[in-house]
């Protein structure tokens, strides 16, 4: 049986890069996005790359704890086996917090909830493929602002603060992850991409400005790709568990994140959110 790959928000960016990059190497994939036309616009060109395997899009907005359970129930009803999962799908903060159809603030609520629950909905799944891997795309920024576990709504911050914390996350239920599946024979590795010249930050006039002005320095999609590739399939990382990883290379994050508390609390916090809003993990 071939392998298969889901990668979220792989509509555009670096997401759309890392699919055409495996399906290159054979992976059947599960390109997941929001818009049905980019969705359709991407399939072609990840078909034009792979070869002649399964491309299919699917689509769920991670505004949406319903769409995210719908997305996992489909994939379950679907799949035998996941070998590959990529948490890639995020956004900007907008300059005024925003929710989420559940009411969260949208940041956390795209970057980091709508992954937490998915990523539980298919776990029996991953642990049906040999050496599956979880590869969860942060970035860098996680250490732009401390992470507040008291404020996961970010009602007393600035605004620009949400994305950095949703990263910061990101990182945190990675390990969780990786503490929780040891055994398993499931990895759950962290990234930076680096900054990348993609559609990134059209949510606020500052994010829009900063890739606008920074673009010509920028790294391009592809290369941003690599790091999700490489922990995707690399035999050097194969068995590495709860890392965090930038040029394909091991990286140093910021020290919290390796805080098996802090990251038991964000597991608890979270799986609270999910049931308030109707949903449960399993
Ligand atoms: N670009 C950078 O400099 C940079 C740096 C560090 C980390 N990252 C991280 O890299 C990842 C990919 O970013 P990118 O640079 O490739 O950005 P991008 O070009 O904007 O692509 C983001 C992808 O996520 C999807 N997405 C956004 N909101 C969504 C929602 N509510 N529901 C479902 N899908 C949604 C987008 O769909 P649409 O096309 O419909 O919007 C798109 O497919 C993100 O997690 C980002 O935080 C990026």
């Amino acid at each position: 049986m071939g392998k298969n790959c889901l990668i979220t928000g792989a509509t555009d960016g670096i997401g759309l890069e890392a699919a055409k990059a495996m399906a290159e190497k054979g992976y059947d994939i599960y390109l997941h996005g929001r818009n049905a036309e980019k969705g359709r616009r991407a399939v072609e060109q990840v078909q034009a790359v792979g070869g002649g395997n399964k491309v299919e899009f699917v689509q769920a907005d991670f505004a949406s704890l319903d769409d995210v359970q719908r997305l996992a129930e489909d994939l379950n009803a679907r799949l035998d086996k996941l070998d590959v999962l990529i948490n890639n799908a995020g956004r900007a903060s907008a300059s005024s917090i925003e929710y989420s159809r559940d009411g969260y603030e949208m940041t956390f609520a795209v970057n980091h909830l709508a992954h937490f629950l998915l990523t539980n909905r298919l776990l029996e799944k991953l642990k049906q493929a040999p050496g599956a891997r979880i590869v969860n795309v942060s970035s860098i920024g996680h250490k732009f602002a401390p992470f507040d576990i008291d404020d996961l709504m970010s009602e007393n911050t600035r605004p620009s603060n949400a994305y950095f914390r949703a990263k910061f996350a990101n990182i945190l239920f990675s390990n969780e992850f990786a503490r929780r599946l040891e055994g398993t024979g499931v990895t759950s590795n962290a990234l930076h991409p680096g900054t990348i010249r993609s559609n990134f930050g059209k949510e606020s006039l500052a994010t829009r400005i900063f890739y606008t002005v920074a673009k010509p320095f920028l790294k391009s999609p592809e290369k941003g790709a690599r790091n999700l590739v490489y922990l995707a399939t690399s035999a050097e990382v194969e068995g590495e568990t709860g890392g965090y990883y930038a040029n394909c290379k091991p990286a140093t994050p910021a020290p919290e994140t390796n805080d098996p508390v802090l990251a038991g609390q964000l597991w608890e916090k979270s799986e609270a959110l999910v049931r308030k809003a109707g949903y449960s993990l399993t």
